[in-house]
């Protein structure tokens, strides 16, 4: 097995250290080779290796060229900096390193490859950085007891991801499903272009619909009967000023210590109800909220409990 490493740096240092003896790296590659040897090994360059026999190529530096092999024999190990899986194929890398280290490079390469979006499940490629900060969360989630609410369901893509990120966890759906609630002045465009949703439809599109239990009506009266739930995680997705108002009411001191409240939309230009009802919340609590503002594209908020 004639393994060969790109890079002399801290990753091709980091990968010896911890999954590669360097006694089977056949060289180490670089662009323009600064050293005769490296870890013990010999440093051969780009044209060298041309003319070698190469089961696998490992790339451990970010700025990798082109190299003179079939793609399914370079195997990048750096992916996360290019946020897309650059890998072909993790067969050869599997031959040569062996599964346990490939299964957790893949797991660790999860966080940017999207496999979400290889379900169809969250159709919303310029929401990214959302998705991915929920996929992230919900790795922290598992020790943590409680069930998921989506307050705000409209047509269910942020709860189908919910659901299917956490699939033993029950779902509380509320939503009217007809849009807001008439003593709450939404914008005219905002009112019509959430008129047209139905349970039965979110149901449908949910991996683990069993675990779901849709409270259609008004929110906070559709909550009654629910005071002794406790939750891990929330998505607070109502849009307008009273409503969010009295979600952060209802389920902030039913939120399990480690759970997370996204409220989404703490950054909208077009949406300030939420902003608003946020710092209503804290000054009648008479403190702020630990939180984190997210970098996605309507400015939602992380609130850790
Ligand atoms: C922006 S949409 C939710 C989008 C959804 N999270 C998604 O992934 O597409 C806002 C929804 O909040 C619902 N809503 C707002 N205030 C509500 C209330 N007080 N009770 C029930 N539903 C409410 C509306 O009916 C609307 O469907």
């Amino acid at each position: 097995m004639e393994l060969y490493v790109y890079g002399t740096g801290c990753g091709a240092g980091e990968l010896a250290r911890e999954a590669l003896d360097p006694a089977r790296i056949a060289a180490f590659v670089e662009a323009s080779p600064a050293r005769e040897t490296f870890l013990g090994r010999p440093v051969i360059s780009i044209e060298a290796l041309a003319a070698r026999t190469v089961d696998l190529l490992i790339v451990t530096s970010k700025d990798a060229p082109a190299f003179p092999l079939p793609p399914e024999k370079v195997l990048y190990l750096k992916n996360h900096m290019a946020l897309r899986d650059r890998n072909a194929s993790y067969d050869a890398a599997r031959s040569a390193l062996g599964d346990a280290f490939v299964d957790r490079l893949q797991r660790q390469e999860a966080l940017v490859r999207a496999p979400l979006w290889d379900e169809g499940l969250f159709d919303a490629p310029g929401d990214w950085v959302r998705l991915k900060t929920l996929e992230a969360i919900c790795r922290r989630l598992e020790p943590v007891p409680g069930a998921m609410a989506e307050l705000g369901v409209f047509r269910g893509e942020f709860a189908a991801a919910m659901n299917a990120l956490q699939p033993e966890r029950t779902l509380y759906l509320f939503d009217t499903f007809e849009g807001f609630d008439p003593n709450e002045a939404a914008p005219e465009g905002l009112a019509a272009a959430h008129e047209n949703a139905s349970a039965d439809a979110v149901l449908q599109r949910l991996p683990r619909a069993e675990k779901a239990i849709v409270r259609a009506g008004l929110f906070p009266e559709t909550a009654a009967g629910l005071e002794a739930e406790t939750f891990a995680l929330v998505s607070l997705d109502a849009d307008l000023e009273e409503s969010t108002l009295a979600g952060l009411r209802w389920f902030a001191s039913r939120m399990e210590p480690g759970g997370y409240l996204l409220l989404h939309d703490w950054n909208h230009p077009g949406l300030p109800g939420v902003r608003r009802a946020l710092e209503r919340y804290e000054a009648e609590r008479g403190r702020r909220l630990p939180a984190v503002p997210l970098c996605d594209i309507t400015g939602t908020l992380i609130i850790p409990f």
